[in-house]
């Protein structure tokens, strides 16, 4: 990594850690130092990325969208740790169709595991982080929340909703030291080359960098807005998109 960070002494929890761009974040916060908590909902994954050996790390294979799961996890890393520091929202899946076709199931699964996962462990982070008078949270939105996409209301809906929650949350918790920001991705993960290639070509040539980002690109953004010297930042959401959403 050419940017340095420090984490040491830091707790992070990353939602979606297994894989992608959580995964990143997650490795970044570890190579820096950090204790790492990685909250995914596939344990297969969790394993291989994150070997049950390893150093300053542990993993909870848990649905973000599930009340007693996330409060269950989250006090464990608190015990564990002794905090909880910094608290990243990546988790998230698509269940895309053009809205006169989407099922209620399709559109709750999106809602449930985007903008209530990220409003649970947010919940469950801010008393440990108001009582250290330390926190950043960092919340994972998307162009589509911003400007739309076809085929996609129910992750319009949610990722809208989390740029909405990132400015309340982060005007109720600013006297207690925490910020809560957002990033914007544009990532080549899973998630998005599961589009296929005719469309993924399509997508790139409106980037007007001209490419995805490779997703380490965006675990450097959440570094900087995890730091401490970010501590004069709150409220915003930063596009790491190459430029789609000028
Ligand atoms: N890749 C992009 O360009 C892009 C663009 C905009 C926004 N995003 C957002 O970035 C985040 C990460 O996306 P990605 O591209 O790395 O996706 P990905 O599919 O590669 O990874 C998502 C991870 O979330 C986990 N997950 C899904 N549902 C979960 C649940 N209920 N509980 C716990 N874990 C769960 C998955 O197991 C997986 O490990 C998502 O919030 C996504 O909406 C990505």
């Amino acid at each position: 990594m050419s940017i340095t960070f420090d984490f040491t002494g830091r707790t992070a929890v990353v939602t979606g850690g297994a894989q992608g761009i959580g995964l990143e974040i997650a490795t970044l916060f570890h190579r820096a130092g950090a204790r790492v908590a990685v909250l995914d909902r596939d344990p297969a994954a969790l394993e291989k990325a994150w070997p049950a050996d390893m150093d300053r790390c542990r993993t909870h294979a848990v649905d973000v969208s599930d009340s007693g799961q996330v409060a269950a996890a989250i006090d464990d890393i608190a015990r564990w740790a002794g905090s909880v520091d910094i608290a990243v929202n990546n988790a998230g899946i698509t269940r895309d169709t053009v809205v006169w076709k989407m099922s209620d199931e399709q559109w709750q699964a999106v809602l449930d595991v985007h903008l209530k996962g990220t409003f649970l462990v947010t919940r469950a982070v801010v008393p440990y982080m108001r009582a250290a008078g330390f926190g950043r949270i960092v919340n994972v939105t998307s162009y589509t929340g911003l400007h739309g996409t076809i085929g996609q209301a129910n992750y319009a809906a949610a990722k809208g909703g989390i740029v909405a929650f990132t400015k309340t949350v982060a005007k109720e918790v600013a006297r207690f030291g925490i910020t809560v920001n957002a990033i914007s991705p544009n990532a080549a993960t899973a998630m998005v080359k599961a589009v296929g290639e005719e469309r993924l070509a399509a997508m790139t040539a409106t980037v007007p960098l001209g490419r995805f980002a490779e997703p380490a690109e965006m675990a450097t953004a959440v570094g900087y807005l995890a730091a401490d010297e970010s501590a004069y930042v709150t409220g915003v959401v930063l596009p790491v998109d190459g430029g789609l959403a000028i």
